[in-house]
């Protein structure tokens, strides 16, 4: 059965002090509350913080993320991180192909397949981020951008590969704008995005992957969002930077 998810992207946001709090706090409440044990917690502060956040973590359900890291595996590439590096201090799982990343970085498919087979080769999960911005969706172009996101990132992976990677759908035009795709939107693009997977990697594999959704998740919106068939939990900016709303999604579930 394909893991349900919620995962906190922290972006640029939280000194170490401020984001050393954060982190105990929801690794405390995840410790004391009851929460199913099916159900994936991840965490992805920024790079300065990973190493002594890695330390405060006690709770095992509590898996530490990365936000990005280099396409490359080492050398000279001033200001880059690679995955192994991630990996030497405890990171599990990074976020690769965010919008921000793509709209202001300049991330291309091609960029985004050499970092995910980097994160899987160093042992950890990809979370694939794809989406379409608001001119497309209003276009109605918006499943046939999805569907080339994830054929020209992921179809050239093997399906032992292809196994380890997550996929969350965000919209751009729902991020960060208090403005949440409904449940019918994301229920429906969640289907198409299984359809698209299963026509490469098969049935099993398709329905196997977890498919998160984000764009102004909240407390107030999460468990409609969850409760639909394809949407297997949350990648959730804003409302993660404070421990007692996220645990509220999480318990939405
Ligand atoms: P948001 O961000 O929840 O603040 O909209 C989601 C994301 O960018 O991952």
């Amino acid at each position: 059965m394909r893991k349900k998810i919620v995962a906190g992207n922290w972006k640029m946001h939280t000194n170490i002090r401020e984001g050393v709090a954060l982190a105990s706090a929801i690794d405390k409440a995840v410790e004391k509350s009851e929460i199913k044990s099916e159900i994936g917690i991840i965490i992805a502060p920024p790079l300065t913080h990973l190493s002594l956040i890695n330390q405060v973590i006690n709770d095992e359900r509590v898996c530490l993320a990365a936000q990005n890291c280099s396409s490359e595996s080492k050398g000279a590439f001033t200001g880059e991180v690679s995955a192994k590096m991630l990996h030497s201090v405890g990171v599990k799982a990074v976020i690769v192909g965010h919008s921000e990343r793509r709209a202001y970085y300049g991330e291309t498919d091609e960029i985004l397949t050499k970092k995910i087979k980097s994160v899987i080769e160093n042992s950890m999960l990809p979370i694939f981020c794809c989406g379409e911005v608001l001119e497309q969706r209003e276009k109605g172009i918006h499943f046939e951008l999805v569907k080339s996101q994830i054929e020209n990132a992921l179809f050239g992976f093997t399906s032992e590969e292809y196994s380890k990677i997550i996929i969350a759908y965000e919209p751009v035009w729902a991020i960060g704008t208090g403005k949440t795709a409904s449940s019918a939107q994301a229920q429906e693009m969640h289907e198409f995005i299984r359809k698209t997977v299963e026509s490469k990697f098969g049935k099993d594999l398709a329905e196997n992957t977890t498919i998160l959704y984000g764009g102004s998740v909240k407390a107030s919106n999460a468990k409609e969002l969850f409760s639909q068939k394809d949407v297997d939990g949350g990648l959730v900016g804003g409302a993660s930077l404070d421990a007692d709303e996220f645990l509220e999604i999480i318990k939405s579930f």
